[in-house]
């Protein structure tokens, strides 16, 4: 890997909704954000993710009834403002999902592996392009989209990708060295 490539990998962070300004992002640069997800790999070509955006009027409809939703019909009702408030925060939310394969031809976790993937092509691409995000999993909301949405018959709803820009400049974050995950080829055996 050339180093160029290893900076923009170590540079992107999650960035949260309560940093955002309020520059616009359009729904053409959503769209552009969204071809790096084409280039993930893709076991048996099934190309399993699947993504949903919300962004303008969508946003606002979609905010009241996922509000109301988690209000309602979730063990966490407290949770429906926090959500709001991000969603209204954001320029977009992008739902991450993905389709399981009918024919079940790899297993599933190799479609949540391959869409995760995906993720974080659109998110290094996000970075280098001066927006920012992170991949939300709080389990109110993802309840609520899986039951708001008419998804296709193999659909899960694994996230919520809130996008927005901001002038913020996040510290390196600590990560653990190589030799902390890995063993090396001297003592594998
Ligand atoms: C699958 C996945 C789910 C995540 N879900 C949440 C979440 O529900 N809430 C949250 O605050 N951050 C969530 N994050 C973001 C992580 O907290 C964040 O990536 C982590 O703090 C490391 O920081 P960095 O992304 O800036 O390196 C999630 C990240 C991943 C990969």
């Amino acid at each position: 890997m050339n180093d160029q490539a290893l900076e923009v990998i170590a540079k992107r962070r999650a960035i949260y909704p309560d940093r955002f300004n309020n520059e616009e992002i359009t729904p053409e640069e959503v769209s552009r954000l969204l071809e790096a997800a084409r280039f993930a790999p893709t076991h048996k070509l099934t190309e399993p993710w699947r993504f949903r955006v919300i962004m303008k009027d969508s946003k606002v409809e979609m905010t009241r009834q996922v509000k109301d939703y988690i209000e309602n019909h979730t063990a966490k009702p407290e949770k429906g403002v926090r959500i709001a408030e991000k969603m209204d925060q954001s320029q977009a939310v992008i739902l991450i999902g993905y389709q399981r394969d009918l024919r079940e031809r790899v297993p599933e976790w190799e479609e949540m592996a391959s869409t995760a993937m995906a993720v974080q092509n659109i998110w290094i691409y996000a970075d280098s392009l001066g927006m920012g995000g992170y991949w939300s999993t709080g389990a109110p909301a993802v309840e609520a989209f899986n039951h708001l949405l008419e998804l296709d018959e193999g659909e899960v709803i694994l996230g919520m990708f809130f996008l927005g820009r901001h002038d913020f400049e996040p510290r390196p974050r600590p990560s653990t060295p190589v030799d902390g995950f890995t063993t090396d080829w001297k003592s594998v055996v």
